[in-house]
């Protein structure tokens, strides 16, 4: 069959998802709302917010959508799913009762407990007082985190005592995360190693994407403070088995336990685990593809994208695995100043046509606007370039080939993409 799709929302990993659907035979026509610039270019942009639910699904009634991907979290848990499948509309992503799992850090853990998934010891408190109380208990480091959505920004981790005090008036008397800090889940810290796992679920099963390692800190050495990722490369290098170890523990017991609890969970499941000695624990579920993850991850995709995706939305999903290109792929976002703070904005960007020019180079569009004729900044993710390599140590080279050629004021990035994978794959 054939397939008009609508892709919701305006990063780089959308534009990552349109191009991946350009690629899937089955793709006709694509829109995008609102898109950006680089979107723009493989797809029909519509001028509709991300999250004004409504207008998208009358856009895609009048525009006899066939397939509905949706970037971002905010939507998927305002429902849209629930609002396009009340008009009969094919959308690929969780309900809004699925999203919870997202919306809710405290669902979240409840639910871990209820089916004993793996993940760290926590206390769910909703004044300054229980959360120190709960602090005592498990002694520093320790982690707080705001219970609803709050742009990722939610988490703190409170290294010592020192910090305490601010760090509480900031959830409890400053009320910086408004109605999403109501209840925070007092976690105990937990050390290893880093990961996160994607897989794309139809209500009752599931199949992985390539795995993949995203950079969070906004410095080189992973310093410096969180952002939403710098950079990220798939493959990822793991221990042989956690992949499968992932699979059984966590991802199996959560797909079929939300199917138990009445909430079918369909879409991307984004897993955050940290590799501790005890094994994968759950640091948080996402309902949605990973940014930058996915610009690395689908340039390696060798499959229909929009069939599968069709396929899960209808709960019929091929158990198979799916192929992927056995090259390796990096992706260094490019930043405006300020990120992951305040960003200016309005200054020129230069160079991308000299980068795509390169072989094994794809730029991906984030926080870039036209105006007239000139592409400025207005977003603190930039771009994301990406290269294409037979290795890891080639696609790294490529993709930085590719950021060399473009310019604006202030941009910053990190130099060291892949630079722990290669020292552990004894490449460098
Ligand atoms: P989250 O949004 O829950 O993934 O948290 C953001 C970041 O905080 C994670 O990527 C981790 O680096 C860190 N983090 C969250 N929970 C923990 C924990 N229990 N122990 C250590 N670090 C954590
Ligand atoms: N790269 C982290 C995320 O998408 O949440």
């Amino acid at each position: 069959m054939t397939v008009r799709a609508l892709v919701i929302g305006s990063g780089a990993r959308e534009h990552a998802i349109v191009h991946s659907l350009r690629r899937s035979g089955s793709v006709r026509e694509i829109y995008a709302a609102p898109g950006n610039p680089g979107i723009g270019l493989a797809a029909d942009l519509l001028p509709i917010a991300a999250d004004d639910l409504p207008a998208l699904a009358e856009a895609a009634s009048d525009l006899r959508i066939d397939l509905t991907v949706v970037g971002p979290e905010v939507p998927l848990s305002l429902g849209i799913w629930d609002e396009f499948s009340k008009r009969g509309l094919r959308l690929f992503g969780p309900s809004r009762s699925a999203a919870v799992l997202e919306a809710s850090k405290v669902f979240a853990k409840e639910f871990c407990r209820r089916h004993q998934i793996p993940t760290g010891e926590a206390e769910i408190v909703r004044t300054r007082d229980e959360a120190a109380a709960a602090v005592r208990r498990f002694g520093f480091p320790v982690v707080l985190k705001a219970d609803g959505l709050a742009a990722g920004k939610g988490v703190t981790v409170v290294a010592a005592k020192d910090e305490l005090d601010t760090t509480l008036d900031a959830y409890f008397v400053e009320r910086r995360f408004g109605d999403a800090g109501d209840a925070v889940l007092v976690e105990e810290f937990l050390e290893g190693e880093e990961l996160s796992y994607m897989v794309i679920a139809d209500g009752s099963r599931f199949v992985p994407l390539a795995t993949s390692h995203d950079y969070k800190r906004v410095a080189d050495g992973d310093r410096g403070p969180n952002t939403g990722g710098m950079g990220s490369h798939s493959p990822a290098v793991l221990p042989s088995g956690t992949g499968k170890e992932i699979l059984e523990r966590v991802v199996r017991p959560t797909i079929s336990g939300m199917a138990a609890e009445g909430r079918p969970y369909c879409g991307v499941l984004y897993v955050g685990l940290m590799l501790t000695s005890h094994g994968p624990q759950v640091l948080e579920f996402n309902c949605r593809f990973g940014d930058p993850e996915t610009q690395s991850i689908l340039l390696r995709l060798d499959d229909d994208f929009a069939d599968i995706l069709r396929q899960a939305a209808d709960g019929s999903l091929e158990q198979r695995a799916l192929s992927w290109r056995r090259e390796a792929v990096a992706c260094i976002v490019l930043a405006s100043e300020g990120y992951p703070g305040a960003v200016r904005r309005g200054m020129e960007i230069t160079g991308i046509a000299g980068a795509l020019a390169e072989p094994r180079v794809t730029v991906y569009h984030a926080g870039t606007r036209l105006d007239g004729d000139t592409l400025v900044v207005v977003g603190g993710r930039v771009l994301s370039v990406c290269g294409r390599g037979p290795t890891l140590e080639e696609a790294v080279k490529t993709a930085y080939q590719g950021v060399q050629h473009i310019r604006f004021e202030g941009m910053h990035y990190r130099t060291d993409i892949g630079a722990d994978s290669l020292a552990r794959l004894g490449g460098s």
